[in-house]
């Protein structure tokens, strides 16, 4: 059954709540008083709107920016030295004594890994030379107790990335070509950012970036000291396809 008495009852209490009500605010009068309301000056107005415009303009200026510093060397750590459990010196042992790469870094021409040397080779020479001194303290600790030195990574890159140095030792690109002049660090630095663009930047066309195999250990080699590598053309073919793609490094 429809109840039409059930709307009429509300009537009563709608035209008293009308009644109780002011009719327009108090403040509406104000207003008229003045015709529209002056809140902010014309100058104000035109302020209001630069800013207004310039506030996306300077989003993307800082985003620019931002870019640019997480893209740049400092970002990096490019050049940033590492705090190392022993001082050790590539300018002394390598640029000085002439100690081969592949003493210490085993695999380098072999394996993934370049490879740390252990406390032994260490001792090879500083059971004789130097052998008592305090800064080689840790050396003699991780003898005893049969523990790897904690040397900290001035290079490592993400977990998710593949880098393999036996490729690329083996098909010419030099230790110098990525990690700079080592044989003339006192402390072992990034040389190169590392970061994917970087690695591009060869992959894109490794071939004249390439040495022959016996200047892969050589600093300050120069192209023109020595013929080019044979295999530029099969590279290049190489370099097209798969180098580039994102599941050589990503995988
Ligand atoms: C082939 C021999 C040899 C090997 C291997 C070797 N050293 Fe040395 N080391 C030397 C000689 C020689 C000196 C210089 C002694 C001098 O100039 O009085 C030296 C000096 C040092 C010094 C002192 C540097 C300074 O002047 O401040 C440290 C520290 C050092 N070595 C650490 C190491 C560590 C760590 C290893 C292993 C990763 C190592 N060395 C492997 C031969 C070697
Ligand atoms: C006597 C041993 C020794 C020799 C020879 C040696 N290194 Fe090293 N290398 C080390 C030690 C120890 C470290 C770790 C401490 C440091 O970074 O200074 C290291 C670190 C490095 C690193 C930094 C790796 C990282 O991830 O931080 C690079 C790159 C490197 N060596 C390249 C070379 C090259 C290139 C040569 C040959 C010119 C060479 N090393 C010769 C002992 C040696
Ligand atoms: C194409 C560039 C490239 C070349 C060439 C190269 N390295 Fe590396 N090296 C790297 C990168 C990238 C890392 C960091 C690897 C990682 O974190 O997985 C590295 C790491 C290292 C390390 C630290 C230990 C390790 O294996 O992670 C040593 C030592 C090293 N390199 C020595 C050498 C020596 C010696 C040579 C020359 C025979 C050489 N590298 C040639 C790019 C290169
Ligand atoms: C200066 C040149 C150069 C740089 C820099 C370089 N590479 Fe390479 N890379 C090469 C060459 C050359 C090869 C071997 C191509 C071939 O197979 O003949 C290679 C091969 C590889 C391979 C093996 C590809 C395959 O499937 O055979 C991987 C993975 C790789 N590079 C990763 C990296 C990463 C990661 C970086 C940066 C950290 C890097 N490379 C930097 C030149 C370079
Ligand atoms: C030659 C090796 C190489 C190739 C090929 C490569 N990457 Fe990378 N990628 C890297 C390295 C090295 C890093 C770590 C350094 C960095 O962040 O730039 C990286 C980092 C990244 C990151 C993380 C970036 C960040 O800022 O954290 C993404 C996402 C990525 N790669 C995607 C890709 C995609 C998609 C492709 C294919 C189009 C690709 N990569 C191909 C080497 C490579």
């Amino acid at each position: 059954m429809r109840s039409a008495g059930g709307n009429e009852a509300w009537l009563p209490a709608i035209v008293l709540a009308a009644k109780l009500a002011p009719a327009r605010p108090a403040y509406c009068d104000e207003v008229d008083g003045k015709g529209m309301a002056q809140l902010f000056t014309p100058q104000a107005t035109t302020a209001f709107r630069v800013v207004l415009a310039l506030v996306p303009v300077s989003l993307a200026v800082l985003g620019a920016v931002a870019y640019g510093w997480a893209r740049s060397g400092p970002a990096w750590n490019v050049g940033r030295p590492a705090p190392q459990p022993i001082p050790f010196r590539h300018d002394l042992h390598s640029g000085s004594l002439q100690v081969d790469c592949r003493y210490c870094h085993a695999s380098v021409e072999r394996a993934a890994d370049a490879g740390m040397p252990t406390a032994e080779t260490c001792m090879s020479c500083h059971s004789q030379v130097w052998a008592g001194a305090s800064v080689l303290e840790p050396l003699r600790t991780a003898l005893a107790l049969n523990q790897p030195i904690r040397w900290v990574s001035v290079s490592r890159l993400p977990p998710y990335v593949s880098f393999h140095h036996a490729i690329h030792v083996t098909k010419g690109v030099a230790c110098e070509t990525c990690h700079g002049r080592v044989d003339e660090m006192a402390k072992t630095v990034r040389a190169e950012t590392l970061s994917m663009g970087w690695c591009l930047e060869c992959h894109r066309d490794p071939a004249p970036r390439l040495r022959p195999r016996d200047a892969v250990f050589a600093f300050g080699w120069r192209p023109h000291d020595q013929e080019a590598p044979q295999d530029r053309q099969a590279l290049d073919r190489v370099a097209a396809k798969r180098l580039t793609s994102c599941s050589t490094c990503h995988r």
